[in-house]
């Protein structure tokens, strides 16, 4: 075989297997088998300079910084498009309503069919592709000038620099988005922030900032994504008849195309699909701020045309927004059930991620000073899904001239004890304990949690209450209130005394497990209490327990086994354990144990979304047969149950080469 064979050969290969890996997310070799491949590319290309082509996979990464960017006009206009802001329901009947209209179809049927995908949050470019090789590439500017930014887009590993196929048409215009997927935009912050280097502000304008780069090797550091979602110019091709078959071919040409998209019939669907991803968002691994709906037919959407720049075919169905401005009016120090002093921002109330939001939490101290957040300072708040809001950071260009720095107090706000930082932790802790009425607070929530001793009813204001009043110290003296001294509190009738009452006495009756969670000690969750009382069965032999004995418990490491220690030797804890069994709370001595079920000592991480089990259902299947379920996939992981969606946990669980199943694989071990 002569070079350029070889050469020819050799680049087919790292196409295929670069498809693989960037594109579809399944490769077929291992990374050391591709970095050998693409080894003898680079040697065989430096032996022979003149025979390096352009197209060559080792040409991504990047060349000699611009001066500007070269306007390029677009042949096909780059439109914008419609933004419907109503509320979930609304926007998709109002835009079919519109397409009906104008099409003269009147009310009802048949429906119109529509296309239905994300709105990616990032940097709409055109790539324009001649007899299958990429030529160029171009943001979209003013849509009708963009600017030429091939040398940046070619060092993203998701754009093929060649189409898949043997007759490529002779001019293909493909659309869609450079983003940044929100694990590959941490990554780097973590990675610059240990460097001093400057970090990214949001996935949005790291895509954005990359592909501005007038220095392309810049932009090759960059973990950039992209996804196709259009045509621009086409030339020697039969465009296929409709938007979802032109995307079906985008993806044969070897590009890729988000697989969240559907081909729906009516609004109705629609506006399933928007509240569908809606509630997903959060899990998705990258940003959207919307859904787009298009009119599926080619011809019809030629019949709709085009106002002002944007089609009426197609609509962007917004969410709303998870980041938002406003004003900080104070910093206060909140003591959680721990000890640990937070910072949280009180805000001139503004309205983000669906809700109306007057505290974000800032973490802790090194984060104040990381942000540089002052009292008065504007700044960036995120609520994304169910997070609980955070300062993302401040806008030092709108500080006021009187803009207070945060000074973490010396002392407890709550107690007056002192403040604890230890040298290897960013938490600063007040030292008071269960004397702090913070804390004790915090702690009697956490043992009538839902997951803990399950009262129902008690709550931040009753808590308040009972502590403030002095009638509450210890958990204990929780089984001791009576009907009496619960109606003369505030807000409580005696209907409701009696509710309360009636929710104490029944949440006696409880699990091992639950009992030991409820107690609050530190680092032990759900999870290592589960495998606490399943290790050792009775809480006296619990308490009992050497050190060296915790740590033969599953994923019990030096850290949890000694504070589980220290907290088990404090008398005063021993007491209230005492008090509360005396008041009656008990659990099924010796449990029915799990041991030798078929998943006895394996672990398992559920990632995104299975077909029918609910994260839930999954887990308790999981315990029953004598598994754990844990939230982090590690090598010690023995199985991941990965669903649709599944993120950064499937990516890690390929790379550290563990057991990846679905739910029927999952569902005929737990038979097993
Ligand atoms: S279609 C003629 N589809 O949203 C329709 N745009 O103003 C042209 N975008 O910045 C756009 N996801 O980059 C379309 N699935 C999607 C999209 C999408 C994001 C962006 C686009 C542009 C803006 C549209």
């Amino acid at each position: 075989m002569d070079v350029v064979d070889q050469l020819r050969k050799l680049r087919a290969e790292i196409e295929k297997h670069d498809h693989r890996y960037y594109v579809l997310d399944d490769p077929l070799v291992s990374d050391a088998e591709y970095d050998r491949l693409f080894r003898e590319l680079q040697a065989l290309e430096a032996a022979h300079p003149e025979l390096v082509t352009h197209d060559s996979p080792t040409q991504r990464v990047g060349g000699k910084p611009l001066d500007s960017f070269r306007p390029v006009r677009h042949v096909v206009q780059m439109l914008s498009i419609r933004t419907e802001t109503d509320t979930e329901a609304t926007g998709a009947y109002a835009f079919d309503a519109r397409v009906r209209n104008l099409l003269g179809l009147g009310d009802g049927n048949p429906p119109v069919e529509y296309a239905a995908e994300l709105k990616f949050d990032g940097l709409a470019i055109n790539l324009r592709y001649e007899a299958g090789v990429l030529v160029c590439a171009v943001t979209r500017g003013d849509g009708e000038t963009g600017e030429d930014v091939t040398e940046n887009v070619r060092t993203v590993n998701q754009v093929p620099l060649r189409l898949r196929a043997d007759n490529p048409p002779d001019v293909l215009e493909v659309r869609g988005e450079i983003y940044m997927k929100r694990a590959d935009f941490e990554r780097f912050n973590a990675r610059a922030l240990s460097r001093g280097e400057k970090t990214l502000v949001n996935p949005r304008n790291g895509a954005a900032g990359s592909i501005r780069q007038l220095d392309s090797r810049v932009a090759a550091t960059r973990p950039l994504s992209f996804f196709a979602y259009g045509l621009g110019e086409t030339k020697g091709w039969d465009v296929p008849p409709t938007h979802s078959d032109v995307l079906d071919a985008l993806v044969a040409f070897g590009l890729p195309v988000c697989g969240e998209r559907a081909v729906l019939s009516g609004p109705e669907a629609l506006a399933a699909f928007h509240a569908r991803i809606g509630e997903r968002r959060g899990q998705l691994p990258f940003d959207i701020d919307g859904v787009v709906y298009k009119v599926n037919s080619r011809a019809l959407q030629q019949e709709l045309g085009f106002v002002s720049r944007e089609p009426r075919w197609a609509v962007a169905h917004k969410y709303p927004a998870e980041e938002a401005t406003t004003e900080v009016l104070g910093i206060d120090v909140q003591v959680g059930r721990t000890g640990a002093l937070t910072p949280v921002a009180r805000l001139a109330p503004v309205f983000v991620g669906g809700v109306t939001v007057t505290n974000a939490t800032l973490h802790n101290e090194d984060e104040v000073r990381r942000k540089d957040v002052h009292v008065g300072d504007t700044v960036v708040v995120r609520r994304a899904g169910d997070v609980i809001p955070e300062v993302v950071r401040a806008l030092p260009e709108k500080r006021p001239i009187l803009a207070p720095e945060f000074v973490m107090p010396v002392t407890c706000p709550v107690c007056g004890s002192h403040i604890v930082r230890a040298e290897d932790e960013a938490v600063a802790r007040c030292s008071g304990g269960l004397y702090c009425p913070a804390q004790r607070k915090q702690a009697l929530l956490h043992f009538a949690s839902r997951r803990a001793m399950d009262i129902e009813g008690l709550g931040d204001k009753l808590v308040e209450q009972l502590v403030d009043n002095d009638l509450v110290h210890t958990p204990a003296d929780l089984y001791r209130l009576d009907r009496s001294t619960l109606a003369n509190l505030e807000r409580m009738a005696e209907k409701s005394a009696d509710n309360l009452l009636a929710a104490i006495e029944k949440s006696k009756q409880t699990t091992l497990a639950r009992f030991i969670f409820a107690l609050g000690i530190r680092n032990v969750g759900e999870a290592t209490a589960k495998d606490l009382a399943r290790h050792f069965c009775s809480l006296e032999r619990v308490l009992a327990a050497s050190e060296e004995a915790l740590l033969e418990v599953a994923d019990i490491g030096p850290v949890v086994a000694q504070y589980l220690r220290q907290f088990l030797d404090e008398p005063h804890n021993i007491e209230v354990i005492k008090q509360l069994r005396a008041a009656g709370v008990a659990w099924p001595e010796g449990e029915p144990q799990p041991v030798g079920g078929p998943l006895t000592g394996k672990t398992f991480v559920l990632t995104g979304t299975l077909p029918s089990l609910s994260r839930e259902q999954a887990k308790a299947l999981i315990e029953a047969a004598g598994g754990k379920v844990s939230g982090s996939v590690s090598k010690k992981t023995d199985y991941v149950v990965a669903g649709a969606e599944a993120g950064s946990k499937l990516e890690k669980a390929v790379s550290l080469n563990l057991n990846v199943i679905d739910e029927a694989q999952f569902r005929s071990l737990v038979d097993h």
